[in-house]
């Protein structure tokens, strides 16, 4: 593509979904010739106001950048033509409430720390603690070909099942079908564009609806998240059995609420016990990622939707042992 095209396409962000036109995937041909630039653009997602505003947006970035006129055409195309995502892993926990949002949310701000694209699936429905991390609130909005993804405040796509639905303290009483058959659907349709990473926050514990994320997507590895509490063993044993008869590589494990460090007393307080990571990795095949300390301030800033403002060695460490098991893209 022309290189001056290409920087104003990436300039121009997609109303609602705040990335430009060339990280959603939309570009699909630029003629430049005679003065005229005739630019051909994905319709994937939007709806036709959506489409009239960028159309306006690109012909006058189009104009300001080189003086010449645009001329900007839509065809249709589908979400998964658009997507290039070129990592998909899942955060998988035995049971309910050991910090898998957690773990799924320090990741991402690893990785995007790390320089890389990250998006997150919250695929869990019993509850929105992704959207709550990350501060996003409101209606995804989409069109006939697809669903557009809400920011995070560093830029970071963010769906979730549970930003589908009329409010957040609406419960899920869905049966099994209906949920299976939404999150296949859901997997589908989402417009995440051009990733280095999108991370799925697997429902808890080994129910159908896991299995039905792990065949719906191309999963590269499964991340395993635990607490050094003495029953999780059994559950995490199942869980990385369940990942192995998917044919899932484990890509590591993550100890959750490890210890409790006090800073007057310069002490690791281990509340739940001793660790289990090491043990763990072992069970699993595969590396133990990182300790993850009981911290009130991380709770904190999850409760204002601040995940992002965290500042830990924690956070950087994990990043750099989960890159080792699965190489990041080139940047
Ligand atoms: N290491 C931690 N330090 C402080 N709070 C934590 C930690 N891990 C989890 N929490 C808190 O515990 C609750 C449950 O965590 P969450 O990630 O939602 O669990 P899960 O997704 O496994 O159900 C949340 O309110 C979260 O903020
Ligand atoms: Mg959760």
């Amino acid at each position: 593509m022309d290189e001056q095209i290409a920087r104003v396409l990436d300039s121009v962000i997609v109303p609602g979904a705040e990335r430009s036109l060339l990280q959603l995937g939309l570009v699909r041909d630029v003629e430049r010739a005679d003065g005229q630039v005739h630019i051909v653009l994905g319709d994937a997602a939007l709806a036709d106001e959506s489409q009239q505003a960028v159309a306006e947006s690109v012909r006058v970035a189009v104009a300001a950048v080189t003086g010449e006129d645009a001329f900007v055409e839509f065809t249709s195309m589908t979400t998964e033509e658009a997507n290039d995502v070129r990592h998909t892993v899942a955060i998988m926990s035995g049971k309910g409430g050991v910090g898998k949002s957690l773990v799924t949310g320090l990741l991402a701000v690893a990785l995007g720390r790390a320089g890389y694209s990250v998006g997150i699936l919250d695929a869990d429905l019993t509850g929105p603690s992704i959207p709550k991390m990350f501060g996003v609130e409101g209606r995804a909005y989409g069109s006939s070909s697809g669903i557009l993804p809400l920011v995070s405040s560093s830029g970071k796509p963010v769906m979730s099942m549970n930003l589908l639905l009329e409010s957040n303290d609406q419960p899920v009483i869905w049966r099994g079908p209906l949920i299976d058959k939404a999150l296949r659907q859901f997997g589908k349709d989402v417009l995440w564009g051009k990733l280095d990473y999108l991370l799925i926050d697997l429902p808890p514990g080994t129910a159908d609806a896991v299995l039905t994320v792990m065949q719906a997507f191309p999963i590269d590895g499964v991340v395993v998240v635990f607490t050094p509490q003495d029953l999780v063993e059994m559950i995490v044993r199942k869980a990385i059995n369940m990942a192995v008869m998917m044919q899932k590589r484990v890509l590591g494990v993550v100890e959750n609420m490890s210890y409790l460090y006090v800073p007057e007393i310069d002490k690791r307080l281990e509340l739940f016990g001793p660790s289990r990571g090491d043990e763990m990795a072992k069970i699993a095949g595969a590396p133990l990622l990182g300790r993850i300390p009981v911290d009130p301030t991380l709770a904190a800033l999850c409760d204002r939707g601040r995940i992002e403002d965290y500042k830990s060695d924690i956070v950087t460490t994990l990043g750099e042992n989960f890159l080792k098991t699965l190489d990041g893209p080139a940047r």
